[in-house]
Order: structure tokens, then sequence, then C-alpha cells
């Protein structure tokens, strides 16, 4: 313990009050870049504002970039890698992609939770700022549900095989990555997922650098799929 102490103090982390929670897990809160988000004021709203509905298919899916890295930063030691818990935290991936849910969220967010004066969860609002929030709120809702590659991972498996060997219809591969991602569902509700194959669809051109890269992000879809 001693040991560890000090290797931290060393290493620059500060030990104040309130660092980790009852069961051993981190209160601290990083730094999220949101410069590349549009700004949604001052007052905090009460509904995502990143959802492709609102704001359009290239700030949606800069939200989960956003999103993802604030959530593995900030979230993912509780709440679990790709919002799947490990029972520690509530998985979030069942909040409801509507008014409802985002009010929920956003509450929690902003204060945190506590219990018999022991933070469980500390209060982001005030450091991070909403467009952290609802970047980290959209990547949330758009994770797969469980099992939701299952299908199709036999397919998806011979897609990433042409595009690593380098054949193959770029243009016929993407539509199909797109079919097969339409099809792939959330358990918030939200209508599209952010999916393996929809991220590879998205990286595919005519460059057959870019055949690679989607091969990639196949393999780590499906990897991380369980
Ligand atoms: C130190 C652990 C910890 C961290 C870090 C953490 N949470 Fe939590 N979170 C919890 C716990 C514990 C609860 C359950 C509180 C309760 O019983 O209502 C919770 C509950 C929630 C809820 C309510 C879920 C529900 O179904 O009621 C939301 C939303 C939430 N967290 C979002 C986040 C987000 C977003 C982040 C990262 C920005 C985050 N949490 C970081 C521990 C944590």
């Amino acid at each position: 313990m001693t040991f560890l102490r000090e290797a931290a103090l060393a290493a620059g982390l500060v030990f104040a009050a309130g660092v980790a929670n009852a069961a051993g897990l981190p209160l601290t809160i990083e730094p999220v870049n949101t410069d590349a988000l549009p700004d949604v004021g001052e007052e905090w709203l009460t509904e995502n504002p990143f959802r492709a509905d609102k704001a359009g298919d290239e700030v949606w899916q800069k939200a989960i970039e956003v999103g993802e890295s604030g959530f593995v930063q900030n979230c993912a030691r509780c709440h679990g890698l790709g919002a799947v818990s490990g029972g520690l935290a509530p998985d979030l991936r069942y909040l409801e992609a509507a008014e409802y849910g985002d009010e929920w969220f956003i509450e929690r967010f902003r204060q945190g939770y506590t219990q018999d004066n022991i933070t469980r969860m500390p209060a982001f609002g005030d450091v991070l700022g909403q467009k952290a929030a609802w970047a980290i709120r959209t990547y949330i809702e758009t994770q797969p549900e469980d099992g939701a590659l299952g299908e199709v991972t036999p397919r998806l498996k011979e897609i990433r095989d042409a595009l690593s060997a380098g054949s193959g219809d770029g243009p016929a591969v993407k539509t199909e990555l797109m079919a097969i991602a339409a099809e792939i569902k959330t358990s918030s509700g939200a209508p599209v997922a952010d999916s393996a194959p929809l991220r590879a669809a998205h990286m595919l051109s005519d460059d057959p650098a870019s055949w690679k890269k989607a091969a990639e992000a196949l393999t780590i879809g499906m990897s991380a799929a369980h």
C-alpha cells in the first residue's frame, strides 16, 4: 500500500479526500476535448442535442467519437468497457434514448451519486460541461445490444478476410456493410447502432489502404462483441 501510494505521489497523482469510493474505484475526472462539436449553449438541456435526427449524421458521428474517449477515461472503470456493466454500477445501455432517459442521465452526470455520505459516483457536470455530457450520452445510447453481431459474424469474417486480402468490390462491400449495420439494434431504442460494420463502412473508399483499415475495424468490433 505504502509503495503504491508513494509511486502514485511520484507520478503526480493527488490524494485528496474522496479520491476513491468505497469499492476503491477512483473518483478522478479526466478532461474531454469537445472542440470538434458545435456549441449547445450554457443552460443545461434535458434532451440529447447530438442525435442524428437533430444534429445531422456528421455531428452525430463526431459525438460518438468524442463520447467514446470521454467514456473510456471517466466512466468505463465503473460502468464497464463499451458500457457493458461488470456489476459494479448499472448497465447504462438500457437508458431509453428519449427525453425520459436523457433527464435521468443528465441528472446523474451533473450530480453524481452519494449514499450515506459516501460518494459512489463523482459529479461531472461542472468539470466536464454539457458538450462532453451529451457526447458521452450519444456514445452510450448507440452501443449495440448484447449478442448483436452473433448472426452476422460469419459473413463479417468473410468480408474482413476479403478486405485484408485486398480483393472485393469497394462500393458493393460498403453497401452490404451498411445493410448489415442497419439491422443491428441498441438496448436504448436509438435507431442506429455504433457497430463495427457501420464504422467499417464509413472508412471504405476507393483507396485500398482504406480496405485494410476497415478490415481492422471489423476485427476489433468482432473481438469486442461477446
Ligand atoms: C466511481 C464509480 C463511477 C464512475 C467513475 C461513474 N459512475 Fe455512474 N454510477 C455509479 C454508481 C455506483 C451508480 C449507481 C447509483 C444508483 O444506485 O443510482 C451510477 C449510476 C449512473 C447512472 C444512472 C443509471 C441508472 O440506471 O440509474 C448514470 C446515467 C451514470 N451513472 C452515468 C455515468 C457516466 C456518464 C459516467 C462517466 C462520465 C459515470 N457514470 C461514471 C458509479 C460510477
